[in-house]
């Protein structure tokens, strides 16, 4: 499963993630778009008047029959975007330990040279307390100059993802 952490439509997150999955052999891809999941802002009542919402016991499970995970970040001030924090948050209330110790790559990635560095070091510290086996991560900076027309064009960079989607490749 990838998963782009953002609800933007041209997400370069997404993109990454998806760049990332396709350089796994022989795996079925289940390409996640946020945009397809209808969630309300996470609230304790919310969730006591209604219960969980459909689209998210339907993400729940996909997030059960998955194998592996390819996540990307997005940075927004520092943190999750909103659209992936109610997501995760969602989540954790169907089941605590979100990724169910399934092998993760971990990736962020932004226009700006550190890549989204804040968000990723937020992430290295809290996933494993919900589930996250993070095998690999790193973190993807100036995506605009080092992605180009669907392509990796810094060589450092591409043998980075190549590197990290072989490792998770070798795990599922
Ligand atoms: C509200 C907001 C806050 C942002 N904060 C950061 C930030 O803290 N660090 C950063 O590198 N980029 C920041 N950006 C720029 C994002 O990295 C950029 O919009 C990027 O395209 C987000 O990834 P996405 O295309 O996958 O949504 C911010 C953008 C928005 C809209």
């Amino acid at each position: 499963m990838t998963i782009g952490g953002s609800n933007s439509k041209a997400s370069i997150n997404k993109k990454l993630a998806e760049y990332t999955g396709k350089l796994i052999d022989a795996v079925e891809l289940n390409h996640i778009d946020l945009n397809d999941y209808k969630l309300p802002i996470y609230s304790i009542d919310t969730e006591n008047d209604a219960g969980f919402p459909e689209d998210l016991i339907k993400l729940n499970a996909e997030v059960e029959s998955s194998d592996g995970f390819v996540v990307s970040l997005a940075e927004h001030n520092g943190a999750y975007s909103a659209a992936f924090k109610n997501m995760f948050d969602w989540l954790s209330r169907m089941d605590a330990k979100v990724w169910r110790n399934k092998p993760m790559l971990l990736l962020s990635t932004s226009p700006g040279a550190r890549g989204g560095q804040s968000v990723m070091d937020l992430a290295l510290s809290r996933f494993p307390r919900n589930g996250g086996n993070i095998i690999g991560h790193t973190t993807f900076p100036s995506f605009n100059e080092n992605f180009v027309n669907g392509e990796i064009v810094n060589p450092e960079l591409r043998e980075k993802i190549s590197g990290l989607a072989s490792e998770l490749s070798e795990r599922l």
